[in-house]
């Protein structure tokens, strides 16, 4: 595997394997030397044209604990701004050392160019691309929860059989797509609620069920809910009324978390709308996995990075010495 850039490419046995590398990944951080020397020599670049927190900075502590060298690139204070294209910024990074680039950009597909127009050699990671897909927090949010259901028996655990309920602006959202790909996968059922105005007009293709309100699809109780972001920065219609009544109809409110069943887990990719898609009851709560999310991711970014580094060529992955 050269590049990691839609849940989509992977089989499920590349899937459980990915994350059983991060199982070894995890037992790293519980060392007194949490690092690994795999890729020492390497050098990971962050080439990041959108904000981030959790993943900017889980790929260079990932990257890190591998003892790869780091370089963070943000399109804010660069030459993007007097007018530097993708091609000639990657390309200039790659000249600089660039053995893997971790990609996030607003437009949909760009990582997918990267990977596969020439500019560049080096593998590509897709760390958020548009409203396409966002695979390592797919793999991450896989990872936690088949953590938290299989225990320390999780290695080789699929999904199957979870129900898996996503809520929120679907149509925005890479973390929805990446997971419905992954999930499936990995023998989940996956149900989308939300408003009509938020969900894809080609979701009658994808395999998901979807509910247009909230309180029903909470009925049948669910094993998962992942609360979604409401993306405003990406909306230039108005899709509900107010957020007031947004809150209302769609958000995991105190009443709603008080009715999930107790081992229902509550996540939310991050960073929260606390009042708005999600009350600070339900994500401050024993159930809710948000922080374990953003530890996980460290461990699933180390699998991924190492994966894609030290076995390029490989199909069936390898693991860690
Ligand atoms: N979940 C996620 O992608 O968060 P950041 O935007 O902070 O990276």
């Amino acid at each position: 595997m050269k590049h990691l850039l839609s849940t989509a490419d992977l089989t499920k046995a590349q899937a459980i394997e990915l994350l059983d590398i991060a199982e070894d990944m995890a037992e790293v951080r519980t060392r007194e030397v949490k690092k690994l020397p795999t890729l020492r020599g390497r050098t990971v670049v962050n080439l990041f044209f959108e904000d981030s927190t959790r993943t900017r900075t889980s790929f260079e502590a990932a990257a890190k604990r591998l003892s790869a060298d780091v370089i963070n690139f943000s399109a804010k204070g660069s030459s993007v701004s007097k007018g530097e294209s993708l091609k000639d910024t990657a390309q200039t990074l790659e000249a600089i050392g660039a053995d893997l680039v971790v990609v996030r950009h607003s437009a949909s597909g760009a990582p997918q160019v990267l990977a596969q127009s020439g500019w560049i050699h080096s593998g590509v990671v897709n760390a958020g691309d548009g409203t396409h897909e966002h695979p390592t927090q797919a793999l991450l949010d896989a990872f936690t929860i088949r953590r938290r259901i299989h225990g320390s028996s999780s290695r080789g655990a699929d999904l199957q059989g979870l129900t898996v309920l996503i809520v929120g602006d679907i149509v925005h959202s890479r973390v929805a797509r990446s997971n419905l790909w992954l999930l499936t996968t990995l023998g989940a059922h996956v149900t989308f609620a939300a408003p009509a105005t938020l969900v894809p007009l080609a979701i009658d293709r994808w395999p998901v069920d979807v509910v247009h309100d909230f309180d029903e699809a909470l009925a049948v109780k669910p094993d998962v809910v992942m609360m979604l972001r409401i993306q405003t920065e990406r909306m230039r219609n108005a899709f509900f009324p107010t957020e007031r009544e947004y809150a209302r109809l769609w958000g995991l409110d105190q009443d709603r978390y008080r009715g999930l069943k107790p081992e229902a887990l509550i996540m939310h990719p991050g960073p929260m709308n606390r009042g708005l898609e999600i009350s600070s009851e339900a994500a401050d709560s024993a159930q809710a996995t948000v922080l374990e999310q953003v530890a996980n991711g460290v461990s699933v970014r180390m699998a991924v990075l190492y994966a894609l580094s030290a076995l390029p060529d490989a199909d069936i992955l390898g693991r860690p010495e």
